[in-house]
């Protein structure tokens, strides 16, 4: 019997719980059709960067100029260039939302500020369905404190959700001194959905040339513990739904997200892995496991393993801890 692999991400109605989640391969019109094809449910479109923008001003800015006469100049080309940037990124949701017929997420990554983001709005008229918000503010900045760095996601919040009336989402890394409690605060702040958790690229260095190389841009399967322990944690906790990315690249590990309590899960890496093939792959296993359990749905065994809403996460970890070393 065919089974129902129906779920719901933040209002959203997914066939399956796969989502494509944001990267190369979601910023054209060719491979998202492709994924399409492979059997995503959504996808999250590359996400639009403010540095794209920035950067290219600073560039200019620091051309040539002992006089500054250029300044008055740049400041309109400053204009130009954001408008550029945001405009071929409006072509694409509207692209996207006329060749696809699966929800089509906006992704806007936010590093440094947030008077950029008024333009959300247009990212709405285009026609996504979604925004989410990939946000990520440096802990190596030395002069910043914790408080500091928190009060910018809630600014950014604040900001893209007055902007909009589509659904919001963040993607965030675990990098918090108090992760429990700020998944807690940020999921009650008007979101709709919360992602555990995004990965970043690690540096590495190259002994021959005795210079810093980007390495490790591709996730392992073994990285899922991470964002499993979280989504177990807090996905029936939450005031969002929860959903999982980072290390998934089987049909076993979103089977383990779902009884963790995901409301969907994101796959990057394993679709440049792969390539073809691999989503029919983890949609083929999720079936025959739900067969084997004799399951007819997604929800009849969705959060089974999640820690529930007035269990202590600190118990549940220390039994699980206990457990292990006592064997
Ligand atoms: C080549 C590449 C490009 C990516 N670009 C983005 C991006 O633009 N925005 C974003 O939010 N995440 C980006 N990511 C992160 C992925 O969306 C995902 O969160 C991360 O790779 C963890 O999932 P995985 O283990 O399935 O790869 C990128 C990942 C890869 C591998």
């Amino acid at each position: 019997m065919e089974k129902d692999l129906r779920t719901t991400y933040m209002g959203l109605d997914l066939k399956n719980p796969i989502i494509a989640g944001s990267t190369g391969l979601t910023g054209n019109i060719d491979s998202l059709k492709n994924l399409e094809e492979e059997g995503v449910a959504a996808v999250v479109l590359k996400s639009i960067f403010e540095e794209e923008i920035f950067l290219e001003h600073e560039a200019l800015l620091n051309q040539d100029d002992p006089f500054g006469s250029k300044r008055e100049q740049l400041d309109y080309m400053d204009m130009q260039i954001r408008k550029d940037n945001i405009d071929r990124y409006v072509k694409l949701i509207k692209q996207a939302k006329k060749e696809l017929s699966i929800p089509v997420i906006a992704s806007i990554n936010c590093a440094y500020t947030t008077g950029w983001l008024s333009f959300s709005k247009e990212l709405e008229v285009a026609g996504a369905d979604a925004i989410e918000l990939n946000m990520f503010f440096s802990p190596s900045d030395i002069k910043t404190n914790s408080t500091d760095i928190e009060k910018l996601y809630f600014d950014v919040i604040n900001k893209v959700g007055s902007s909009v009336t589509i659904p919001i989402s963040l993607k965030i890394s675990y990098h918090f001194t108090a992760l429990g409690n700020t998944i807690m605060k940020l999921s009650e702040s008007g979101i709709k959905g919360m992602v555990l958790f995004n990965r970043f690229f690690s540096p590495d260095i190259d002994i021959d040339t005795m210079s810093v190389k980007p390495s490790f841009v591709l996730s392992d399967p073994s990285e899922i513990g991470k964002s499993l322990r979280w989504v177990a944690l807090f996905s029936e906790k939450a005031g969002c739904d929860i959903c999982a990315s980072t290390g998934i690249h089987s049909g076993d590990a979103v089977i383990k997200q779902l009884l963790a309590g995901a409301k969907a899960v994101q796959i990057a890496s394993v679709l440049y892995d792969k390539k073809r093939g691999i989503v029919k792959d983890i949609l083929n296993k999720i079936e025959s496991w739900m067969t084997s359990k004799s399951f007819a749905a997604i929800d009849d065994f969705r959060g089974r393993l999640a820690v529930k809403k007035d269990d202590d996460p600190a118990l549940y970890e220390r039994s699980q801890f206990m457990k292990y070393y006592t064997k």
